[in-house]
């Protein structure tokens, strides 16, 4: 079998800031771990960080502007209209800035301008935009809508345009992950540099067979050298995010942690209900692949 197929596409970003957080299956938190990481780096790690969300149905930027995000205009609005980001800039907290997704009209001529003009030639745009706004911040987040099979291959050109880090979101079951990693593996060759697995049900913490299991997969895909994030499910995140909560705080100091090695790893032992030990942590956090 040839490896490497997807569309592949030229870098045009000299340098990137951009991590795309992105996944092939709907509701298994990519705006909530695109808001978690955003605000673990902004406030743990003092990056000056944006957020941008491009998904006009349920993005990430409601967890900052609430409801009235969905009828604000932003990403998409430049995409098809012209003009600079930063017009759409939120400043909701003194180191994080969040761009609304923009309007449905708008995302929905940009998908028509991608079948019109073509992926390559779109991605000149959505380059263009970033690298005008990106030298202002330290990190630049970006929360993908949820990618079909039959779209892959254009967040992969994206990833390639931008050379962003990629994200990839999986729920937590054991033939879920394999299953994920091993599409985005054959079908395309595109690795992400950082796995969170989120969701993770009560059931499988409490059951010393369940957790074991969990875990040796997850310290496979580890020793590859692919950071991964387990995230339990968690009242919370459930619906809205909790930021005041304890649970909340220690996820975003482990995100730091692990992400960029800020902080201490007791965190995430109690992040993660114990799955992660301290020496686990470190394992994770001492790896070099590029996720920061
Ligand atoms: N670890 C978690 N514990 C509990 N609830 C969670 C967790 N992660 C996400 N959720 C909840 O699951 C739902 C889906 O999350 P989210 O919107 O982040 O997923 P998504 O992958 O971005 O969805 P979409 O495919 O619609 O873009 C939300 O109600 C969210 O609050
Ligand atoms: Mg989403």
């Amino acid at each position: 079998m040839t490896r490497g197929k997807g569309l592949e596409c030229p870098p045009l970003l000299a340098r990137s800031k951009v991590q795309a957080v992105w996944g092939i299956k709907g509701g298994v938190g990519k705006s909530t771990v695109s808001a978690l990481v955003a605000k673990a780096s902004s406030q743990k790690v003092n990056k000056v960080t944006l957020l941008v969300d491009t998904d006009f149905r349920d993005g990430s930027s409601r967890f900052f502007l609430g409801e009235e995000a969905r009828r604000l205009e932003g990403w998409y609005d430049v995409l098809v209209k012209g003009g600079r980001l930063e017009k759409y800039l939120h400043r909701v907290e003194p180191n994080l800035y969040v761009v609304p997704s923009g309007t449905m009209d708008s995302a929905m001529k940009y998908s028509m301008m991608i079948a019109q003009k073509g992926v390559r030639e779109v991605m000149k745009i959505v380059a263009r935009t970033v690298s005008e706004i990106q030298e202002d911040f330290d990190l630049v987040v970006v929360d993908v809508p949820v990618t079909s099979f039959a779209d892959v291959p254009i967040l992969k050109c994206m990833i390639d345009s931008l050379r962003a880090k990629n994200t990839l979101v999986t729920q937590a079951s054991a033939p879920e992950i394999r299953r994920t990693l091993k599409l985005v593996r054959e079908a395309i060759n595109l690795l992400p540099s950082l796995l969170v697995v989120n969701q993770i049900h009560p059931r499988v913490l409490a059951d010393a067979n369940e957790r074991r299991a969990l875990l040796s997969v997850i310290l496979e895909i580890v020793e590859e050298g692919i950071k991964v994030i387990p995230i339990p499910f968690s009242g919370e995140l459930y619906e809205h995010i909790n930021w005041n909560s304890k649970t909340v705080e220690a996820l975003e100091e482990c995100m730091a942690y692990l992400l960029w090695g800020v902080g201490d790893p007791k965190w995430c032992n109690f992040a993660t209900r114990g799955l992660y030990s301290p020496e686990i942590a470190k394992m994770v956090a001492s790896i070099s692949s590029p996720s920061a």
